[in-house]
């Protein structure tokens, strides 16, 4: 349990956040595909990352400060027992990817949640490389994969799932000729611009890339920090008007903006800066004011854009007077919680108006919210949200089982207190 509050008057901060949790479980993985040393600067230091970190080392790969050592792929040893991802549904699908084209069979687990988390769109799509690739009945772990060769294939993935995407091209660098991924657009494209850069694949389009397969090359990562971390605190500014929040050197792939033009569209000033590329993936600095804000619509790829964001949405709908709505955004109730759910029960346990829609949710605002006790159930997400909440909730707010934000950030409660102070 953790009480968060938010003084009164603006908030001003220049600062940054931990490593990026996507390109962290990526770094490692490519890290360990790859023989001998690879350094990676700036990992992720929640429990997720942990859980890849954890799974790797099973493998015989051996992670010790910024230096990852690997016998690369063909020197990985076959699991005693299932590998536990842990909370952590992107250890689970990448290494389901990394692992189908090994000799041995490997089963992937994971914590109550993981364990309900959809696992059959991994199916057809590795099944196409010819992987064999087991779930349970109800489509959900554990999953097994690896004991089949793999060949090169045409897969189109039938959602934009950067997860699946990046599942397949780690099967694919150890196929048989090449492959090429498909999908609908929307989708974080850091595996592609990262296997590009290494030379081992190649853009077609905006949703289709050929992976060319290869070893991966030890290499170094210099990650930025996690733009869904910060999101947290430039929401934050957003909320409270004559706010000023800068965030320094945070990715700012395409597939993971759309919730700075949801800010913007709200009504916040938003400023990016892009300051370089790291394995041509873009990142930079992002300003957030605050302003009066307006009601917003978002649909269609740019809710796949802010998809993890989404619950930080429901907060700007809390505050805009006028009705706020997310659709085309199902994807949500197949995260760690049902976050469609889980917005609109944090939203109403604080006094706010909320409903759920088959595809998202509603938000009727322009009141703030009370505050009050707020239930995460578990979802890191939602809990980081319930404390920035606070902004708008003059009581306050209780969250309980606040150590769920450990999973992306682990100290997020000592930040927050100290940007207020
Ligand atoms: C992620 C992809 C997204 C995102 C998740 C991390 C990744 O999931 O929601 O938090 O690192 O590839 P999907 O691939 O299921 O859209």
């Amino acid at each position: 349990m953790a009480i968060f509050r938010a003084p009164p008057g603006p908030l001003y901060a220049d600062t940054r956040v931990p490593g990026d949790k996507s390109l962290s479980h990526r770094a490692l993985i490519l890290a360990a595909l790859a023989r001998g040393e690879s350094r990676i600067v700036g990992l992720a230091p929640g429990a997720d990352v942990l859980s890849t970190r954890r799974a790797l080392q099973v493998l015989g790969v051996v992670p010790r400060g910024e230096v990852t050592q690997s016998p690369g792929a063909a020197g990985w040893r076959a699991p005693a027992g299932p590998i536990d991802a842990g909370n952590s549904a992107t250890t689970l699908r990448l290494l389901a990817g990394a692992l189908a084209a090994r000799p041995f069979r490997s089963t992937l687990v994971g914590d109550p949640s993981l364990m309900r988390r959809p696992m059959a769109r991994l199916v057809g799509p590795l099944g196409a490389l010819g992987a064999r690739v087991e779930v349970a009945a109800d489509g959900r772990p554990p999953v097994t994969v690896g004991g089949s060769a793999l060949h090169g294939a045409d897969v189109a993935v039938p959602m934009a799932s950067a997860q699946v995407r990046t599942a397949v091209a780690l099967a694919a660098l150890q196929a048989e000729g090449p492959t090429t991924i498909t999908s609908p657009p929307g989708f974080r494209d850091h595996t592609e611009r990262w296997l590009e850069s290494l030379g081992l694949g190649h853009r077609l389009s905006d949703v289709a890339f050929a992976v060319v397969p290869g070893p991966v090359p030890a290499a170094t990562y210099d990650l930025p920090g996690d733009l869904s971390s910060a999101a947290y605190l430039l929401t934050a500014a957003a909320l409270r008007p004559g706010s000023k929040v800068t965030v320094r050197r945070v990715t700012l792939n395409p597939g993971r903006t759309g919730f700075l033009e949801i800010l913007g569209a709200a009504g916040a000033g938003v400023r990016c800066r892009p300051t370089g590329l790291v394995h041509g993936d873009p990142v930079g600095d992002v300003t957030v004011e605050g302003d009066a804000l307006r009601p917003v619509r978002v649909d269609g790829s740019l809710a796949v854009r802010a998809l993890d964001e989404l619950p930080l949405v429901g907060l700007l709908g809390a505050a805009a007077r006028g009705v706020s709505i997310v659709s085309g955004a199902s994807e949500l109730r197949a995260k760690e919680t049902d976050r469609a759910a889980a917005v609109v029960r944090l939203l109403r346990s604080l006094g706010g108006q909320a409903e759920e829609q088959a595809d998202g949710f509603m938000v009727t605002g322009g009141g703030g919210l009370a505050g009050g006790v707020a239930d995460p159930a578990g979802d890191h997400r939602i809990a980081l949200a319930a404390a920035v909440a606070a902004v708008l909730a003059p009581e306050g707010v209780e969250v309980l089982g606040f150590d769920a934000a450990d999973v992306s950030w682990p100290g997020f409660a000592a930040t927050w207190e100290a940007l207020w102070s």
